[in-house]
């Protein structure tokens, strides 16, 4: 055995010490994980160009060279170019109506102000595009496409020094991306928050790193603990790409009504439904979720359609500041966020504790 098995071809890779990964929507919990040794991905898909340029110059002044990500969702099926109004305009009058009676039956207010969907990235091609323009300029170390195959920007991204990861579900879409190029491949199983397809975490990290030669695979799907990223580890990845893990955490600009839900929540709370944004997903359950799953209600419809439709209970919700709506994307592993830690601490407990669980089984070197 090596003298840590900690210390992954991911780690070689990025220049990092530790093998963990944290997807986060907040600038905050990026940086303190970056200066912890982990690695850090910003969720950028709901930001304009000149946002993301502004987040990315945030987040260098704080990072002192070290090496950052930012994540994007790229869905091939988003129509060319489109506007809100427009896919607003082609929802069915059944939705509207459906989505209504749920805002009646749980009195949720709509929301009092604009829900900020304009940006989104899976709303067309176009937008999802110029979004990508911001991270080649700025030359981002790694970006990463949650939603969609990044093997049409390899050359792009490549002839500007960054490396491309693509976030898959499927055994077949990691052979595509693998076969393209890609720097790393991150197989995301059934129990992660936000959108997910239907593999299991623990069938989908050994698959994709059967097939994955000398690419570094990084797991994903209910990690949040030292013993996930030990057993990942051992499934053949070289890391763990996590979500949940930091939304309760002490840097997380999460709102505290979420921060408060997580932590009382098992893997039992959450659900996987495709009444959030038309992709299967994995979030809380919520009165939204609950009333789609009933036999009267109509057919969800695809991204980006359902996503707007849900939009202003999500919104609304949010404005009432009421627990028993709100929801947030949620994965299996949440059960064990059971307080608000820093980052720092996330990640040193996590490192101690696969360390731990190394050593019990096999001994490590002194
Ligand atoms: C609140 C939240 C929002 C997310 N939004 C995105 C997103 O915009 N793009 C993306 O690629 N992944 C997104 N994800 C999924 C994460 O990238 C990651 O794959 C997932 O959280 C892993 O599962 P885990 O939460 O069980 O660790 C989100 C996850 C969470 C928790």
């Amino acid at each position: 055995m090596s003298q840590d098995p900690l210390h992954t071809k991911l780690c070689d890779q990025l220049g990092i010490d530790f093998p963990i990964v944290a997807f986060t929507h907040c600038k905050d919990v990026a940086v303190a994980v970056i200066n912890s040794g982990g690695f850090a991905v910003l969720g950028e898909a709901m930001h304009t160009p000149d946002e993301i340029a502004a987040d990315i110059k945030w987040i260098r002044d704080r990072i002192d060279g070290k090496p950052f990500g930012v994540d994007l969702v790229l869905p091939a099926s988003a129509p060319p170019e489109t506007t809100l109004e427009e896919i607003q305009s082609k929802i069915p009058q059944t939705h509207l109506d459906y989505k209504q009676s749920i805002m009646d039956k749980y009195d949720v207010p709509m929301p009092k102000q604009d829900v900020g969907l304009h940006q989104w990235g899976g709303l067309s091609l176009s937008h999802g595009r110029a979004q990508l323009e911001v991270l080649l300029e700025e030359r981002v170390p790694v970006i990463a496409s949650g939603l969609g195959s990044p093997a049409f920007l390899l050359d792009a991204a490549h002839e500007r020094g960054c490396l491309v990861w693509g976030l898959v579900g499927r055994t077949r879409q990691a052979k595509r991306q693998l076969e393209a190029g890609v720097d790393a491949v991150i197989a995301q199983g059934f129990d992660a928050a936000g959108h997910t397809g239907d593999m299991g975490t623990l069938s989908i990290v050994a698959e994709v790193s059967a097939i994955a030669g000398d690419t570094p695979i990084i797991a994903a799907g209910g990690i949040t603990t030292g013993r996930h990223l030990a057993a990942a580890l051992c499934l053949g990845a070289s890391g763990v790409w996590t979500g949940t893990l930091w939304l309760a955490s002490r840097e997380s600009d999460v709102d505290m009504i979420i921060k408060e839900r997580l932590i009382e929540s098992e893997a039992a709370d959450t659900v996987y439904s495709d009444s959030v944004s038309g992709f299967t997903m994995r979030v809380l359950k919520c009165p939204w979720t609950d009333e789609w799953k009933k036999p009267e209600a109509p057919r969800p419809l695809a991204s980006p359609y359902q996503m707007i439709l849900s939009a202003d209970y999500t919104q609304g919700a949010n404005d009432a500041r009421r627990p028993d709506l709100m929801y947030e994307a949620s994965g299996q592993g949440v059960g064990f966020v059971t307080e608000m830690k820093p980052a720092r601490q996330i990640v040193s407990d996590m490192v101690e504790e696969a360390l731990t669980v190394f050593d019990d089984i096999v001994g490590l070197p002194d």
